[in-house]
């Protein structure tokens, strides 16, 4: 596996593959690696010759009081784990080599529309704005042919996906299952803010969703409410839910039509923001 730290290496590094028309597979990341990053380094591994991960905390997505500063920063044990798993170029670049015209960056990416207004969106002012834009530097610096991001982050995905088509970007977006502990917790590097007693009582967010998704299995279609009451039940394990939102798979509200849903969550733990998702369906008309 190649380290890559700037541009330049990054572009002598990739020429043999960009020679011989191999496809090039981005994971984007920002580090500090577990086993639900690495199952998108397996998907990419399957759909292309040359897998590249990214490893960068972007300042850019991170609000003021955010965990920016404090955000696990582990690349060489990231490098030890990515030696295992058959990735070719590990591109860990600096705010500079990514900015090169300075930061903050004079031109951004700038997300409209329905998704930037909903879920994450309002409790994250610029944050979406700042995933986007770092996505579409990195697109344009590994000229991938299939960039792989986790359903975990639902609306990230969502964003992305939307992006490529505004852009007329040829990159195919593919999206990866949620990786979960034994006790269903999804796996994030966040989980580590979590104190010992914080840990034991963070699976009662998927469980919450879970019960959410069998009321709607169920036949409940009073989604404000049935939301409602999934979040007091959030509450009631002592999280701070931002929200809890039932939407369809695309995340237009629902309908009594959408058969196909997601359950989506924001909460505080502690000092913690654990956000989740689940999909559900095709329920029962
Ligand atoms: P990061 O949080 O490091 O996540 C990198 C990728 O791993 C994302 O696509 C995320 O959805 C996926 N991922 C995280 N936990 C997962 C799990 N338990 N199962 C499956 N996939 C999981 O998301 C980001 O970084 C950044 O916003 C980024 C896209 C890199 C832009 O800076």
């Amino acid at each position: 596996m190649h380290l890559v730290r700037t541009v330049s290496e990054l572009h002598a590094t990739l020429q043999p593959w960009r020679a011989a028309r191999e496809a090039i597979a981005l994971v984007p990341t920002m580090g500090n690696l577990h086993a639900g990053h690495l199952c998108l380094m397996e998907t990419a591994r399957a759909v292309g010759e040359c897998v590249v991960v990214s490893v960068f905390v972007n300042p850019l997505q991170f609000g003021p009081g955010e965990d920016f500063e404090k955000y696990p920063r582990t690349l060489a044990a990231d490098r030890v784990l990515l030696e295992k798993t058959g990735v070719n170029v590990l591109f860990a670049p600096t705010v500079q080599d990514l900015y090169p015209g300075g930061y903050p960056p004079a031109t951004a990416v700038s997300v409209h529309g329905p998704l930037a207004e909903i879920l994450c969106a309002p409790f994250r002012p610029g944050h979406f704005d700042g995933v986007a834009t770092v996505v579409n530097i990195l697109f344009n610096l590994v000229t991938p042919a299939v960039a792989v991001f986790g359903e975990k982050d639902y609306q990230q995905l969502a964003i992305i996906r939307q992006m490529v088509a505004d852009f007329g970007s040829s990159v195919r977006v593919v999206g990866v299952p949620t990786l979960r502990e034994p006790d269903g917790l999804a796996m994030s590097s966040r989980n580590q803010y979590l104190s010992a007693e914080e840990r034991r009582r963070a699976p009662r967010l998927i469980e919450t969703l879970n019960w959410a998704g069998e009321q709607l299995n169920a036949g409940r279609r009073d989604f404000a409410v049935l939301a409602e009451e999934a979040c007091v039940r959030l509450t009631g394990a002592g999280f701070k839910p931002q929200y809890l939102d039932i939407r369809a798979r695309d995340l237009a509200p629902p309908t009594t039509g959408t058969r196909m849903f997601v359950v989506l969550a924001a909460a505080y733990l502690g000092r913690t923001r654990l956000i989740d998702n689940l999909s559900i369906g095709p329920v029962l008309p």
